[in-house]
C-alpha cells in the first residue's frame, strides 16, 4: 500500500454529535509511563463510546475545578514501599486536607484504576487510599476497582481488559447511545492528530534544532568512567554533568533525563520504512485534531530523523496498541492474521512468547512484518513517546557546585533473540562524549536525611543502590556536627566492582565514615550487606535505637530490602530483647516516623 491509498480510505474528521453531554475525564499519576499509556486507552475507548475524554496528568490538572467534574476514571501507580507517583502527590495532599467538607464530591461519579507489583506488601496502596479517601468525600464509585498486576504474566492487559469492559458496560447504562448510534468498532481507524505539511527549504540537520523539555536545565558531559574494571561483566559508569548555570537540589533527588535513539538504528529504521530519501526534509505538523494535539515543547518544524531520534520509541518492546494500528497499514493476508491473533484475548500467550519474553523491539517487529506500509500522517498516532528516564542523583551540590553525578549499569543482556538487547538510555549515556550537550531536569526524591545533622544515619546501598548514598555522604561531611555516617555497601568481588571505593576510604581514614563493605564472592560462603548489619548488632543498636538514628535503604534488588529489615529486626529481638512481634512493629514505626526509608527497584 502507499500512502496515498491508505489515506483516501480514511474519511475527513467529523465532530461527534453524539458526544455532547457526555464527558469524561481521565487523571492519571504515573511514574514511569504505564499508568499514562492506560489513562491513553481509557481516553480512545471513551471516543468509541461517543465520550469526550481529556486525559490529563495529574500534576498538570487544576484541582480546584475537580468538584466540577461530573465522571472521572483516575489511574495511578504505586511504586515498591506503597508510594505514589510524584505527579500525584499535589493532588494527595490537597485531598488529604482535614478541612474539606464530606459531601465535597458529592456531584462526582468516578472509578480508579491501579498498577502495582503484588510482591510488595503496599500492593496498589496508592489507588486503594485514593479511592477510599473519594468515597469519604461523597464521591459515587460507579465501577469496583481494577488492580494491574506486575506478575501477571500478561501484564497490565490481564487485569485491565476485564476492567475496562466492565467500566463501559456500566458508563453505557448510565449514558445511553441515541437511537441509531452504535459504538465506533476497535478495529475502526480514526484520521491521524497531524497532517504533515512539507516545507519548502533545504534539509534540517538534527544539530540545527535545539533540544529542551519541560522543566530541562542545559548542561554538559564533563566526564564519564567505568567504575567495574574492565575485563569484568558488568559495565558500571560514574557520569559527571555540568549546567550552565546554578542549580540546586538535595541529596535523594533524581536526575530526569531523556534518551535519543541510536542514529544508526535510526538510519536502519528509516531504510526499512522507505523513508531515507526524506529523512531530512522539514515539515510542519499541523493539528489535524484538536483533542489529541501533539506536545506544545516539540518543535514547529521538524524531519522524520528528528522525530525518530528524540520524540518517538522504535526501541522499546512494543504494546498491544501498536499492533492494533498495524492492522490498517498492510494488505498482506497472513499478516493480518497475525496481527488480529495478537491482539485478540486468545492471542495474548502469543504476543507475550513474540514480544514481551525475548524483548522484540518495535523496529524489529517491522523488519518482520514486511509488508507493513505507515503513512506518515500516522507517525505520531501509531509510535509511543520515548519515555524520560530517572537516575537517582550520586552527588552534592554542596561539593560539586553546578553538577550532577549519576552512578549506572549501563544494560545489555541476551535472550533467544541473536542480537543482545540494550537499554535505550544507558546506551545513549556511552555515545556520549565529553562537551555533548544535554538537558536535564531535577525533581525531588522519595529519601531524605534527618533535619539535625547531628542524628546518625546508617546507609544501605549494594550495587549501584549506592548511587543516593554517595549524595548523603557528600552532604552529611559538608556539615558541621554531622555525627555518625554508616556505609552497608554490597558487591562481588573488592577489586572488580567496589563503586568508589577510594572515596569511602578517604573518608573513612578522616574518621568522617565507617565504610561496611559484603564482598558477596571474595570468598567461599557469601556475605551480604544483611549478614553485616546483624554482625554489627551493638552498633546498629546504637544507630538505630539509642541515638534514633535513620536508616535509609537503596538498591536493585528487591528481595534486599526485606532481608535488611530481618536484619535490624534480629538486631532489635538480640540486643534490645524485643518480641519478634515487638521487633516488626518497631521497624514498622520508624517507617511512619520516615526514620525508615527504601527507594528500591527491581
Ligand atoms: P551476588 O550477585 O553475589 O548474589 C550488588 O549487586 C551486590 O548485591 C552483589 O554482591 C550481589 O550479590 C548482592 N545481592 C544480590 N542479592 C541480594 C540480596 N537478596 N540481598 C543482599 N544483597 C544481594
Amino acid at each position: 500500500l502507499k500512502d496515498g491509498a491508505v489515506t483516501s480510505m480514511i474519511s475527513r474528521e467529523q465532530p461527534d454529535e453524539t458526544s455532547d453531554g457526555r464527558t469524561l475525564l481521565v487523571l492519571y499519576g504515573s511514574e514511569s509511563g504505564n499508568a499514562q499509556d492506560v489513562a491513553e486507552r481509557v481516553g480512545r475507548d471513551a471516543r468509541r463510546h461517543h465520550f469526550k475524554a481529556r486525559v490529563i496528568s495529574m500534576d498538570a490538572y487544576d484541582i480546584a475545578t475537580l468538584i466540577e467534574e461530573p465522571l472521572v476514571i483516575f489511574v495511578c501507580s504505586t511504586s515498591g514501599q506503597g508510594v505514589e507517583p510524584r505527579n500525584m502527590t499535589k493532588l494527595w495532599k490537597t485531598l488529604l486536607r482535614a478541612d474539606l467538607p464530606v459531601d465535597l464530591f458529592d456531584g462526582m461519579d468516578f472509578a480508579v484504576f491501579g498498577l502495582g507489583d503484588s510482591s510488595y506488601a503496599r500492593y496498589n496502596w496508592a489507588s486503594k487510599k485514593l479511592q477510599r479517601r473519594l468515597q469519604s468525600l461523597g464521591a459515587r464509585e460507579i465501577w469496583e476497582r481494577g488492580d494491574a498486576d506486575d506478575q501477571h504474566y500478561l501484564g497490565i492487559d490481564g487485569a485491565f481488559d476485564p476492567w475496562i469492559d466492565g467500566l463501559f458496560r456500566v458508563l453505557l447504562a448510565m449514558y445511553p447511545l441515541p437511537p441509531g448510534v452504535e459504538v465506533v468498532p476497535k478495529d475502526y481507524l480514526y484520521p491521524p492528530r497531524v497532517r504533515l505539511e512539507w516545507v519548502d527549504s533545504p534539509e534540517l540537520p538534527l544539530s540545527n534544532v535545539p533540544f529542551s523539555f519541560p522543566g530541562s536545565h542545559p548542561a554538559n558531559l564533563l566526564r564519564i568512567r567505568r567504575l567495574t574494571r574492565s575485563d569484568w561483566y558488568q559495565d558500571v559508569r560514574h557520569i559527571e554533568f555540568e549546567f550552565h548555570d546554578d542549580v540546586s537540589y538535595s541529596p535523594g533527588d533524581i536526575a530526569v533525563l531523556h534518551p535519543e535513539n541510536d542514529p544508526d538504528e535510526v538510519q536502519h529504521f528509516m531504510e526499512r520504512m522507505g523513508w531515507a530519501d526524506v529523512a531530512d526534509r522539514p515539515f510542519r505538523a499541523l493539528p489535524n485534531d484538536l483533542e489529541r494535539p501533539i506536545p506544545e515543547d516539540w518543535p514547529e518544524v521538524m524531519t522524520l530523523r528528528i522525530a525518530f531520534t528524540r520524540y518517538l520509541d522504535i526501541l522499546g518492546v512494543p504494546r498491544r496498541s501498536f499492533f492494533e494500528s498495524l492492522v490498517h497499514f498492510t494488505a498482506d493476508q497472513l499478516e493480518i492474521e497475525k496481527l488480529q491473533d495478537f491482539c485478540s484475548p486468545e492471542g495474548q500467550d502469543d504476543l507475550y512468547a513474540y514480544c514481551h519474553r525475548v524483548r522484540r523491539t518495535i523496529a524489529e517487529v517491522l523488519t518482520e512484518f514486511r509488508s507493513v506500509q505507515i503513512p506518515q500522517d500516522y507517525v505520531f498516532d501509531v509510535f509511543p513517546e520515548i519515555r524520560p528516564r530517572e537516575f537517582s542523583i550520586a552527588s552534592s551540590v554542596k561539593c560539586h557546585p553546578r553538577q550532577v553525578h549519576l552512578c549506572v549499569a549501563i544494560v545489555q543482556y541476551k535472550t533467544r533473540l541473536k542480537t543482545p538487547r540494550k537499554g535505550v538510555c544507558t546506551t545513549w549515556l556511552t555515545r556520549l562524549k565529553e562537551g555533548d550537550a544535554v538537558q536535564i531536569a531535577l525533581e525531588p526524591g522519595t529519601m531524605h536525611l534527618p533535619p539535625l545533622p547531628s542524628t546518625p544515619i546508617l546507609l544501605v546501598g549494594p550495587g549501584t543502590g549506592v548511587a543516593p548514598m554517595r549524595a548523603f555522604i557528600e552532604h552529611r561531611i559538608q556539615q558541621e556536627k554531622s555525627k555518625e555516617n554508616t556505609l552497608y555497601f554490597g558487591c562481588r568481588s573488592l577489586d572488580a566492582d567496589c563503586h568508589y571505593k577510594e572515596e569511602w576510604m578517604a573518608y573513612q581514614n578522616k574518621g568522617q565514615l565507617v565504610c561496611r563493605i559484603a564482598a558477596s564472592r571474595d570468598q567461599p560462603r557469601k556475605v551480604y550487606v544483611q549478614n553485616l548489619i546483624v554482625e554489627d548488632a551493638e552498633r546498629v543498636w546504637r544507630i538505630v535505637h539509642e541515638h534514633k538514628g535513620y536508616v535509609l535503604i537503596s538498591g536493585s534488588s528487591n528481595k534486599m530490602p526485606l532481608a535488611v529489615r530481618q536484619a535490624v529486626e534480629a538486631v532489635l529481638t538480640g540486643e534490645g530483647k524485643l518480641s519478634a512481634e515487638g521487633a516488626k512493629e518497631y521497624v514498622k514505626r520508624m517507617e511512619m516516623s520516615g526514620r525508615w526509608q527504601e527507594e528500591c527497584w527491581s
